[in-house]
This record gives C-alpha cells, sequence and structure tokens, in this order.
C-alpha cells in the first residue's frame, strides 16, 4: 500500500477542532494518523510548512452537461476542474439531455463517472424530463446512487407535484435541493431588477420572485417533514426566512455562491452576458446580508453553481446569453478573499461551509480528516495574492466574471482517495 507523509502543514479542520501546525500520514486510500509530529517512512513525503491542509471542498451544486451538452462540458473536464479547485466532491444536477430521471440513468451516469479524478455524487429529477407533472423513482434512484433530489435550473411550480415529491422524499430519506424561482413572476427578466437595470435598460428579476419559492419550500417541507437544502440562496429575505426555519429547528439548510457575495449588480459594467446568472447577482445591501448570515450560521453552505456554456453563447447581450457562469476554480479563493481574509470569519470556519456542513447535508462521513476517515484533502497557499485567469481554467467553460480578480488562496495540491488529482 503506498503512504504519503505530508509534513508541517496548517491543518484546518474543524470536524475535530484542530487548526494548527501537524503532520499528516496517508496509507492507501485513508488517512492513517495525525499528529504534532510523525517520523514514520513514507514513499513520498511533502513538506507543507507554510501552507493550509483542510478536507477537500465538497459543491453540492453544480453543471456537468454530459449527456447532451458536451460542447460545454463533461463529466471528466468538470471533474478536471473540481480537482484544481481543491473539491473532492461534486454534486452534478439532473438537468442534461436527457435528464438524470431513472435509476438507470443515476447509473449510467455514475459509470461515465468511472475515470473522473474526483467522487461523482449524482442528484436525480423531481419529475420525468424535469417538466413538472409526473413524479420520478425516487426510492429507485436513490438505491441507484442518488444523493439528493433536485428540479435545478427551475422550481417544481405545481405545488401539489412539490408536495407529494417531498412526503415521497421523506418517507425515502433523501434531502430536495430546491432552486427557488416562481416562473411566472419572472416576466422575461435577466439581471437583477433595480437602478442598474433600469440604467442598462434591461428587464429585471426582482427578490421576492426568489423569495415567495423560499418561503412556500420551506413551509411545504415542515409539512412533509422533510430535509430541505436551498440552493444559491442570494437575498437578504430568503436569509430570514431560513433563519425563522431554524429557530423552528426545521432540517433546513442555506447554500450561498460565492458570486452572490463577492460581486453586486452595480459592478456590472455593461450589457455583458458573463453577468448573468440565475438567480443574479443581487444589490448591495443583499450581498452584506449573505455576508452577515454566513457568518452568523443562517447559511450553512458554500456551493459553486458552476454552469460551463459555450464561448459565443456567453458573448452575447444578457438579453440573449444563457444563465450561468463557471465556479469551481475560483470558489476557494474568493470565499477566502471575501470572507476570512477581509476578518469577517476564520479559515475554520470557511472550512465547514466548504466541506463540514456539505457532509452533513449529505450525511456523509467526509469533510473529516480524523484517522480512519477517506483521504480527501487539499493544500492551499493563502499568503500569496494572484490574478484569476480563466484561459488556465481546466474546465471547457471560461465564462466568469471575475477574469482579472487579484485574490489570495491558490489550490497546490488536492488527494482524493489517498491520490494527488492536482499538483505534483
Ligand atoms: O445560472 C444558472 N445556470 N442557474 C441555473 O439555475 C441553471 C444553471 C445552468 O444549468 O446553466
Ligand atoms: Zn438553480
Ligand atoms: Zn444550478
Amino acid at each position: 500500500m503506498s503512504s504519503i507523509l505530508i509534513k508541517n502543514g496548517r491543518l484546518v479542520d474543524p470536524a475535530n477542532n484542530i487548526d494548527g501546525v501537524k503532520d499528516i500520514l496517508i496509507e492507501g486510500n485513508i488517512i492513517k494518523e495525525v499528529n504534532d509530529s510523525i517520523e514514520a517512512q513514507a514513499d513520498k513525503v511533502i513538506d507543507a510548512s507554510g501552507k493550509v491542509v483542510m478536507p477537500g471542498f465538497i459543491d453540492l451544486h453544480v453543471h456537468l452537461r454530459e449527456p447532451g451538452f458536451e460542447y460545454k462540458e463533461t463529466i471528466m473536464t468538470g471533474a478536471k476542474a473540481a480537482a484544481k479547485g481543491g473539491v473532492t466532491s461534486i454534486c452534478p444536477m439532473p438537468n442534461t439531455k436527457p435528464a438524470i430521471d431513472t435509476p438507470e440513468r443515476v447509473k449510467d451516469l455514475l459509470e461515465r463517472a468511472k475515470e473522473a479524478p474526483v467522487h461523482i455524487l449524482p442528484i436525480g429529477a423531481v419529475t420525468l424530463g424535469q417538466d413538472g407533472t409526473e413524479l420520478t423513482d425516487i426510492e429507485g434512484m436513490k438505491k441507484a446512487g442518488a444523493v439528493a433530489l433536485s428540479e435545478d435550473g427551475k422550481s417544481v411550480m405545481d405545488t401539489l407535484v412539490f408536495r407529494k415529491a417531498l412526503h415521497e422524499a421523506a418517507r425515502v430519506g433523501i434531502p430536495m435541493f430546491s432552486h427557488c424561482e416562481d416562473k411566472s413572476l419572472v416576466d422575461g427578466g435577466v439581471m437583477n431588477y433595480g437602478e442598474k437595470s433600469e440604467e442598462l435598460g434591461l428587464p429585471g428579476i426582482t427578490n421576492a420572485v426568489e423569495d415567495v419559492i423560499v418561503a412556500r419550500d420551506i413551509l411545504m417541507a415542515k409539512e412533509a417533514g422533510c430535509q430541505l437544502h436551498l440552493c444559491h440562496c442570494s437575498t437578504a429575505d430568503g436569509a430570514v426566512l431560513i433563519e425563522m426555519a431554524k429557530k423552528q429547528n426545521l432540517p433546513v439548510t442555506g447554500e450561498v455562491c460565492p458570486h452572490h457575495f463577492a460581486m453586486s449588480d452595480d459592478e456590472i459594467t455593461e450589457d455583458d452576458g458573463r453577468f448573468k446568472m440565475n438567480p443574479p447577482l443581487r444589490s448591495r445591501a443583499d450581498v452584506n446580508a449573505l455576508k452577515k448570515a454566513l457568518a452568523d450560521d443562517i447559511m450553512d453552505v458554500i456551493s459553486t453553481d458552476h454552469a460551463p456554456h459555450g464561448a459565443e453563447e456567453k458573448a452575447q447581450s444578457m438579453l440573449k446569453a444563457p444563465f450561468g457562469i463557471v465556479g469551481l476554480e475560483t470558489s476557494f479563493a474568493l470565499s477566502y478573499t471575501e470572507l476570512v481574509k477581509s476578518g469577517l470569519m476564520s479559515l475554520s470556519k470557511l472550512v465547514e461551509k466548504m466541506s463540514l456542513n456539505p457532509a452533513k447535508v449529505l450525511k456523509s462521513d467526509k469533510g473529516n480528516l480524523a484517522a480512519g476517515r477517506t483521504a480527501d484533502l487539499v493544500i492551499a497557499d493563502i499568503d500569496t495574492e494572484y490574478e484569476i485567469n480563466a484561459d488556465e481554467f481546466e474546465s471547457m467553460g471560461k465564462n466568469t466574471p471575475f477574469n482579472g480578480r487579484k485574490v489570495f488562496g491558490r489550490i497546490e495540491k488536492t488527494f482524493v482517495d489517498g491520490k494527488i488529482v492536482y499538483g505534483e
């Protein structure tokens, strides 16, 4: 069995209350020992002095475009982007073509993902073809390996259909991941409604488009007794609603994407498709509320909503470009820079949001570097500033509004199952 000894790194492992210099011995695919100093012989010794070592990040929300849209991303290119971003597990959303809406399609996805360098944990659709009417075989998809259910890309607008799905999800014991958007209220909107949309002459998406479904889904999940994870929360009132749910001890978690706290709509300089995603970049007040909600543990998880698209598709007016930006290769750096470097929270808390809490949502034992756990971990340099350069992305999608942004937090090495999958 091959072994790797990582020496002198600052281990940040909130699951075990550790933030200090440690040595870590990996044997095969597991963590063999964590200690102040380990003198064991190993096949490879890595000096991590001055670097941080963290449990690998778990991204509960990504879009790989296979099957159906391989010109945007494949499972392999998306997984390589994850490895480069320090993300050791990714949950692909089911809005592929065909949608991941049967046990067979879940199995097919896992088969296609066999050679991927990171763990792929599929999410099954709520309704067949994501058309909002007929429920999928939720129990069958779970048995085939789906870790969650979602209709991401839209909401299940028929509340009776959604209620049935929540009851079945509760019975089977699988969480519902909700994309919250009242379709009828979108009304052609392409960016946040506000001064900026007025200035650019573009139709706006109000906060209520999202908030009314956040409220509905919390109330419906409460009625059904179902675990609910609210995807890509972007509004101040969304945080208020989640706080209310938490006060009632409901099994509700909130997710925020880096773009929703690292950029606000007033930074949109022109009508450019690269600034377009759903939900949209919101106001500075929303950004500040989301940061506070993360710091106060109202929001539990940071995930990316990594949504690659073709270059030509995104090089259009917001009226025409598809919604979505890539995120796997910028999530740690943007989060570290905006939330930790700025003094808002500790690095340990950020690791909770990116590794431990996502694992808890999935009831997984990942996100924890105790002896005996899977050796999924990441080494990063948090002291050297660098510039985000989309041309260097492993992802086929280069669509990001953060190109050229100066950040701290470069991933140096990523380990999955004890193997180095990024950085030599
Ligand atoms: O921006 C987005 N892109 N939001 C979504 O809900 C879907 C996603 C995509 O699939 O491109
Ligand atoms: Zn979504
Ligand atoms: Zn999404």
